[in-house]
């Protein structure tokens, strides 16, 4: 690979861009107003409601010592269903809003860059108890799941989009992180690509952790075909599009195997 081909995509790992922007130019510091914490649905959508955190508090009972120690990227699952108490702890501790400050401004479980939370999850539902296999997204305001569609055929067409990785299909729960980039254009301009990749692993980081913690297993993913992705959870892939997934599953004993 040519040289100065790297050294540019090298760039975009670095923060040299942010001495090159005129942040008095971007859309926060020339008042335009914040876009939605969460992207805007129709209110006559079908709606699932999940279990609320009151409700979970013995859900994930392992100490952070454990979960971290443990922690391995897993991808065999057994044929048991996570349970909706267990969806609704990995949702809240992946997204989870805590204090909502205003319309364009929340604190949630995950930290984000100027706090701008760019991300919206998708789940792909394969073995969840109670829950029609398809495609749903994460409300985190209202701590619910949209219904998108429903599809039996929804995990082969999800390993399909993610070049044949096939083991997904037999997972119970597929996440698919998606970002709208202008929530953090908003406020970073041409700096807010590389922090939305940064946010991300946060949020990877604490699905690892969480699934350790309820016995489930999982595995970050990150190749996949991006058209065919978008084009599945019906994402324009200008706007919004797909940047990574976490596969879940209740876990196997012996689950580690080899690693890619
Ligand atoms: C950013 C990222 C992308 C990954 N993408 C894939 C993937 O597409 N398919 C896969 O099977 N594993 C994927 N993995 C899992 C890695 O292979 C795994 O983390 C690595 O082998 C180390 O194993 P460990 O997580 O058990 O420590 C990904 C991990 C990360 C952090």
């Amino acid at each position: 690979m040519q040289d100065s081909m790297l050294e540019n995509y090298r760039y975009f790992l670095k923060d040299s861009i942010r001495k090159t922007i005129d942040f008095s130019q971007i859309d926060q510091n020339q008042r335009v107003a914040p876009p939605p914490v969460q992207k805007p649905y129709n209110s006559t959508a079908e709606c699932i409601d999940l279990i609320p955190l009151s409700e979970f508090p013995n859900v994930a009972n392992i100490d952070l010592l454990t979960a971290i120690g443990q922690r391995r990227s897993r991808r065999s699952y057994q044929e048991t269903p996570l349970s909706l108490s267990e969806l609704s702890f990995l949702l809240w501790a992946t997204q989870g809003i805590q204090r909502r400050m205003d319309s364009g401004h929340a604190l949630r479980t995950v930290p984000s860059a100027g706090a701008r939370h760019s991300l919206e999850t998708y789940l792909c539902i394969l073995n969840v108890d109670g829950i029609d296999t398809g495609f749903y997204r994460y409300l985190p305001i209202e701590h619910q799941l949209l219904v998108k569609l429903r599809d039996p055929k929804a995990g082969n067409r999800l390993a399909e989009a993610a070049f044949q990785q096939n083991w997904i299909a037999n997972a119970g729960v597929v996440f698919i992180w998606s970002t709208i980039p202008y929530r953090m254009e908003w406020r970073y301009g041409l700096a807010a690509h590389r922090v939305i990749l940064l946010d991300a692993g946060h949020v990877c980081q604490n699905l690892y952790l969480g699934c350790e913690a309820v016995g489930a297993g999982m595995c970050a993913v990150a190749a996949y075909d991006q058209e065919l992705m978008d084009k599945l959870l019906m994402l324009d892939g200008i706007d919004e599009f797909v940047i990574y997934m976490g596969v879940v599953g209740k876990m196997r004993e012996n689950s580690e195997q080899k690693n890619k």
